[in-house]
């Protein structure tokens, strides 16, 4: 969800400003992450992997999922997000279950079979993950029989009354990123079933999740919406009309009297598609 503005302005090389954008954001998805962990069934007790844990929301919703005995370590490769998780765990009561631990999504740092699951969330697709290895390395490191699952962001509705500028805007390269146009079709996210039968996974599985977003908003979900549409609109400015950015702006800014999140009927909703595998036995 990384945009190319943020990345010139150095906004994403500053890594607590990307980890209050994920932070904000997990307003938005928390519900919608625990029913996806709720469907993946992961056994109590079971020890897991979040691949590209980030700011470790995800790890502690899966160290909850398989409590009282489970354990998840978070793997990362920015020293900074890592510190924000630590923080996190450090005031959750699941300190004990989850470790946190630097390292390459493309080079697990573990042994073979450790694990009886891999979850990675929002990760594949950003240039320094290779999806295929990714996946290759946590077959290696998930025992037989155990589960592989990669889940990604894969759309929104959230400018209710405008599907036009809405459809335009996400025709613009910031929107579909971190695919881009050019890339091979085969590498965009939602081809992911491909790279789990190229990486030997079977019993092989997709499903799509709806996070839903009602008014009235609560000024968390209000700031992570405003978030949102910087994020995935902000650098949209030279591939749309000026018309379409202006009519944007009215309604997407706080400060506008149309600002669209001020409606009392607000409705929106997001999708997270979810692609799990099993190693076989
Ligand atoms: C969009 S964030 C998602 C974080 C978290 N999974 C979530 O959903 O909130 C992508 C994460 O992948 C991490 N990352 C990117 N490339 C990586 C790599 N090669 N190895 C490990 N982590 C990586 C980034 O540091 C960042 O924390």
């Amino acid at each position: 969800m990384e945009n190319n503005k943020n990345k010139k302005r150095g906004k994403v090389s500053d890594k607590d400003t990307y980890a209050h954008r994920l932070y904000l954001a997990d307003f938005l998805r928390e519900p919608v992450i625990r029913s996806v962990i709720q469907a993946l069934k992961l056994p109590s007790g079971s020890r897991g992997l979040d691949a590209g844990c980030g700011i470790g929301s995800h790890t502690l919703m899966l160290a909850e999922a398989v409590a009282p005995a489970g354990h998840v370590t978070g793997l990362d490769i920015s020293s900074e997000f890592l510190a924000h998780a630590r923080e996190k765990a450090k005031k959750s009561s699941l300190s004990e279950h989850v470790f946190f631990q630097e390292g390459n999504v493309n080079k697990l740092p573990f042994d073979d079979d450790l694990f009886d699951w891999v979850w990675s969330s929002d990760c594949v697709g950003y240039p320094a993950v290779e999806s295929l290895t990714l996946l290759k390395e946590s077959a290696r490191v998930v025992k037989p029989g155990g589960i592989v699952a990669i889940l990604g962001w894969t759309s929104q509705q959230v400018l209710p009354g405008y599907p036009l500028l809405e459809a335009r805007l996400n025709a613009s390269s910031p929107a579909i990123s971190p695919y881009f146009s050019g890339k091979r079709p085969e590498l965009h996210f939602l081809r992911a079933l491909g790279w789990f039968r190229d990486a030997g996974l079977k019993e092989l599985n997709a499903r799509t999740f709806v996070g839903n977003i009602n008014a009235p908003l609560n000024d968390n979900i209000r700031n992570a919406m405003i978030s949102l549409f910087e994020m995935v609109w902000g650098n949209a400015e030279s591939e749309v009309t000026q018309e379409n950015w202006e009519e944007f702006q009215r309604i997407s800014q706080p400060e506008s009297p149309d600002f669209i999140l001020n409606l009392p009927d607000y409705y929106a909703f997001f999708t997270y598609s979810l692609f799990s595998g099993k190693v076989a036995k």
